[in-house]
């Protein structure tokens, strides 16, 4: 495909001037739901919507949800009923929906008891939204939650949402069959299916000349991307190439060696050295894993249903190291999950300290409804002992993020830059391929240039440095 006919096929937001009708689109909770909304952009720019970033101009507005966390729901539910108000006041015909994960779980709450939305579509509908809209436009509610088993939307270009023109995400797959017992994403998301791998080059090849320079590989499972292969690694069209995630990578890595890749979530159980020796061969692919332990004990590990014990994760990491020596390495933790014991929670915290991850996303346990383990455990950690374990958790984090980052200091870094910091805009900020933040004082680089940065001092969040 010629340049030329690329860049026509992928639209930045901001370039789309079709039709007079709008769209204002808004994602919570995780990097999924912002490339989703990506595909509802386009989905609607094909029926003559442009998106707009001020609500108030908007004929459509969708919430893209996220139900991982109870109070993930309350932060939507407030927007719903602020929305309802300009709908009040200011825009009668305006459109409300909800979508993503809390549209399968709350659909007859949104519609009927609490009256708030108007179209409610679960994350395998979004073909179905132009005429979910039609219906909502005859006066009626629209509905469709309804889960595929196939929906990739792999031939789907996606328009881009994003603000800084360098960093984007790319879905590889959807869906997810591990069933950790504290998830509800296997509810609400359903089966795990892996995207077409050509489409996922091709985009990649699209956003490169596009002027983009890091891809995110996004699934709730990468590990375990197979196109046209089984589970057990079968082939199951011998005319077809057969794709793992470490080949994928490698495809990925090769469309331009300017181009950085990322990839989110692995997991322990199936994370395999194939794909830490991808990443080890290609500079392109960053040095960087989030590897998500979510606690240190091993009994509480078979309590979550995480399929694997603390040694089983203690020795993915010393792969890690082995195959990719100063690795930046990231977590997820739950605190204070049902029956936690004292004694659990101090193994968590000495994992934290054996590790030494580079950064941690922490959380305080929330009971989700139809989950394995709302149906088998009781959520009996009291409040504040969640809290006060959470507290000790960030804590201990906080020390090793400055211990990891202080590795850096005195080095020379290639960072990828991203443009002004948003606290100083004298200072830029970018990426180093351990995924740390650099600051660093502004003379004339630009968002998308790679410069060496002389990392000259750090706090536990970030990196400062001069230009070299
Ligand atoms: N409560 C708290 N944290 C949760 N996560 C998933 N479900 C829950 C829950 N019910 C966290 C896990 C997961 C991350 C995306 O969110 O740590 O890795
Ligand atoms: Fe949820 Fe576990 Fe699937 Fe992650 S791997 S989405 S935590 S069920």
């Amino acid at each position: 495909m010629e340049l030329e006919e690329i860049k026509t096929t992928l639209k930045k937001a901001s370039d789309l001037k079709v039709g007079s009708k709008k769209v204002y689109l808004e994602s919570y909770g995780c990097a999924m739901n912002f490339s989703d909304s990506e595909i509802v952009a386009s989905i609607l720019a094909q029926e003559g919507y442009s998106t707009t970033n001020d609500a108030n101009e908007a004929d459509v507005v969708f919430l893209n949800t996220c139900s991982i966390r109870d109070k993930a729901e309350q932060t939507v539910r407030n927007r719903l009923q602020h929305f309802n108000s300009v709908k009040r006041k200011a825009n009668p015909d305006m459109i409300v929906g909800v979508l993503g994960c809390m549209a399968e779980r709350l659909k007859s709450d949104l519609l009927e008891e609490e009256k708030l939305v108007d179209i409610v579509a679960g994350p395998d509908a979004y073909r179905s939204l132009p005429d979910l809209i039609g219906e909502v436009e005859t006066g009626q509610k629209a509905v469709n939650v309804l889960l595929s088993r196939e929906e990739t939307y792999g031939d789907i270009s996606p328009v881009k949402l994003g603000e800084n023109g360098v960093s984007s995400f790319i879905s590889i797959m959807r869906g997810c069959d591990n069933m950790c017992s504290f998830c509800v994403v296997p509810f609400t998301r359903g089966r795990e299916r892996s995207r077409d791998a050509q489409t996922i080059v091709e985009e990649a090849r699209q956003l490169y000349a596009m002027g983009y320079r890091e891809v995110t590989l996004l699934g709730q499972n990468v590990d375990s991307y197979r196109w046209n292969m089984t589970k057990k690694g079968e082939i199951k069209d011998p005319n077809l190439p057969s794709v793992t995630f470490a080949m994928l990578l490698e495809m990925v890595a090769e469309v331009s060696p300017e181009l950085r890749i990322r990839f989110s979530t692995s997991h322990p159980k199936d994370m395999t050295d194939d794909v830490l020796y991808a990443i080890a061969k290609h500079k392109n692919i960053c040095n960087y894993i989030h590897l998500p332990v979510q606690s240190g004990s091993s009994a509480m590990l078979e309590r979550m249903n995480r399929g694997y014990t603390r040694e089983w994760y203690m020795d993915r990491i010393a792969a890690i190291n082995r195959i990719i020596p100063d690795c930046g390495i990231s977590t997820d933790i739950i605190s204070g999950f049902c029956e936690e014991t004292e004694e659990e929670h101090q193994q968590t915290l000495s994992l934290i300290s054996e590790v030494q991850f580079d950064f941690a996303y922490m959380y305080k346990y929330s009971e989700r409804p139809k989950t394995l383990a709302e149906r088998k455990f009781e959520d009996d950690v009291p409040e504040e002992v969640k809290s006060k374990r959470l507290a000790e958790i960030i804590a201990l984090q906080r020390e090793g993020s400055l211990i990891r980052n202080k590795r850096f200091v005195g080095k020379t870094c290639e960072v990828l830059v991203e443009g002004p910091s948003k606290k100083n805009k004298s200072e830029w900020y970018g990426r180093i391929s351990e995924n740390s933040v650099v600051i660093f004082p502004y003379t004339n680089q630009l968002p998308g240039q790679y410069i060496n940065v002389k990392i000259t001092g750090c706090t536990s969040a970030t990196l400062k440095g001069e230009l070299e």
